[in-house]
């Protein structure tokens, strides 16, 4: 792994799956491996994009309609692609995104009941067509996920437990679309177990797209 190849990879899955924790060791191994590498989330890792966040997650007391809810994750994400990953994929870095649109398609779409292919469209015009080289799902029974959470419940994560199973149903639907670009793994093991497989899942698709 030690082209200098540019990589957009991305993290994806419901919440409380551990996506924060497995992108900072898969950061900390690439980097040993002598990559430079840009760690993003979203929404957030631009100055608007972490005034969004806090708009869309911590203010219980806001009323926003569901197509609000999608033009400003969306607009946090123009922001991130254009000050954050673009310009470290042009300086040939590994981008680690925490989320994407696949997040908005599923949680707005398959969850939310936004029309998903003008979700496409939407995320097609927000990041100027940017797509991932490829994505990883970490996937978590509802159940186990709300088990694990030990913060009180965001905007998001206070919706009901059909929402968060369709949010679920989504990732697989979604991979199930675009096998060779979306995996899925499961997060049910072990965080050491999951970072080894991403680790070597990784390895696989870096050595595959080498020219
Ligand atoms: P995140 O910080 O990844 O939360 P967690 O660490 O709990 O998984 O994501 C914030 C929340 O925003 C999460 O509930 C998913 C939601 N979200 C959307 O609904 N649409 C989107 O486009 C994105 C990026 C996130």
């Amino acid at each position: 792994m030690e082209s200098k190849k540019p990589m957009f990879w991305v993290m994806e899955g419901g919440d409380g799956a551990g996506k924060s924790t497995q992108i900072r060791l898969l950061a900390e191994f690439l980097r040993e491996k002598g990559l430079a590498v840009t760690v993003c989330r979203e929404p957030g890792s631009t100055k608007l994009g972490e005034e969004i966040r806090d708009i869309l997650l911590n203010r219980a007391s806001l009323t926003i309609h569901r197509m609000s809810e999608l033009l400003l994750f969306m607009a946090a994400r123009a922001q991130v692609t254009n000050e954050v990953i673009r310009p470290a994929l042009a300086r040939g870095e590994v981008v680690l995104a925490d989320r994407f649109v696949l997040s908005s398609i599923v949680y707005q779409g398959y969850a939310g009941g936004l029309d998903i292919e003008q979700l496409r469209a939407i995320g097609h015009i927000a990041t100027g067509g940017l797509e991932p080289d490829g994505t990883l799902i970490l996937d978590l029974s509802v159940a186990a996920a709300k088990a694990r959470r030990n913060t009180p419940p965001d905007r998001l994560e206070s919706e009901a437990d059909s929402f968060h199973e369709r949010v679920r149903r989504g990732f697989l639907s979604e991979a199930a679309r675009n096998p060779d670009k979306i995996h899925v793994i499961s997060a049910e093991q072990p965080v050491e177990m999951l970072q080894q497989t991403i680790r070597h899942l990784t390895e696989a698709i870096w050595a595959s797209s080498q020219p």
